[in-house]
């Protein structure tokens, strides 16, 4: 199973990115599935219905989210109608929307899970007991399962990492908009990297205008961010999963430049 990762999608600019790549990119690689998160997809923060479904009809099969889930508020009158976009498992219940999804491609079941770190983000359910409980539902019934862990902290993401080797196929972390350099297979056969990156604005401070930020961060008053112009990037990760064993065999990050 041949499965494409999309980094955080930040605004317009992310949301034209995958609508000029994904089809090209798809078939480069000839992938069965692909997954993007898109908390960032609306204005820089949160997710509207109308660009939910954009993503989907431009070829992403699963959305994730993050702590910006809630960020455009109408996603709660809109969540529960869409089976393929999850949002962090663990916010406390009731709570809209889930916490993963079981897509089914080609006769075979892939478990795909969103979970939020909790070191320097929002103080939800331990994300340790979390992926514990949701393999004890989804374990029997898939053999692939992946994960974006989305948090701020390496050590966590590292941890969560060797935490699930061996019981998932995949986990990679998103949050930081910063690909990190450590891509690799766990020693139980699980695929790791701590962050894939994102996807928009190539020069900005993580997707935001350079200047409003430096300002913001001289000046420790408030600033409206604005999404940065310019050069473009797209960030991913591309990995093959063992339909049979559900490990992990190839794993290889990207990061692509758009002038
Ligand atoms: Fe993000
Ligand atoms: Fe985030």
């Amino acid at each position: 199973m041949k499965i494409l990762i999309i980094g955080d999608v930040v605004g317009r600019a992310g949301r034209n990115i995958i609508q000029q790549e994904l089809t090209n990119l798809k078939s480069k690689y000839q992938v069965d599935i692909t997954i993007a998160n898109c908390e960032n997809a609306s204005g820089g923060n949160g997710l509207t219905e109308k660009n939910a479904k954009e993503f989907f009809e431009n070829g992403v099969d699963i959305i994730t989210m993050g702590n910006h889930v809630w960020d455009k508020k109408d996603i709660v009158n809109y969540i529960d109608d869409y089976t393929n976009l999850i949002r962090p498992a663990n916010y406390p219940d009731p709570c809209p929307g889930k916490g993963y999804t079981i897509f089914e491609k080609n006769g075979i079941k892939i478990g795909v899970i969103n979970i939020s770190g909790i070191v320097y983000l929002n103080n939800l359910i331990c994300p340790f007991t979390t992926i514990d409980a949701i393999l004890e539902e989804i374990s029997s019934k898939c053999k692939i399962i992946i994960l974006d862990f989305h948090g701020e902290a390496t050590s966590e993401k590292i941890a969560m990492g060797y935490y699930s080797d061996g019981r998932v196929s995949l986990v990679y972390g998103t949050h930081t908009h910063v690909q990190t350099a450590d891509k690799r297979i766990l020693p139980q056969g699980t695929g790791y990297i701590t962050d894939v990156g994102m996807t928009g604005p190539f020069d900005g401070v993580l997707g935001v205008d350079k200047d409003i930020i430096i300002q913001h961060l001289k000046s420790r008053r408030p600033v409206k961010f604005e999404i940065a112009t310019g050069i473009m990037q797209i960030n991913g990760l591309y990995v093959e999963i063992n339909e049979k064993t559900g490990k992990c065999e190839a794993i290889d990050n990207f990061i692509k430049v758009i002038e």
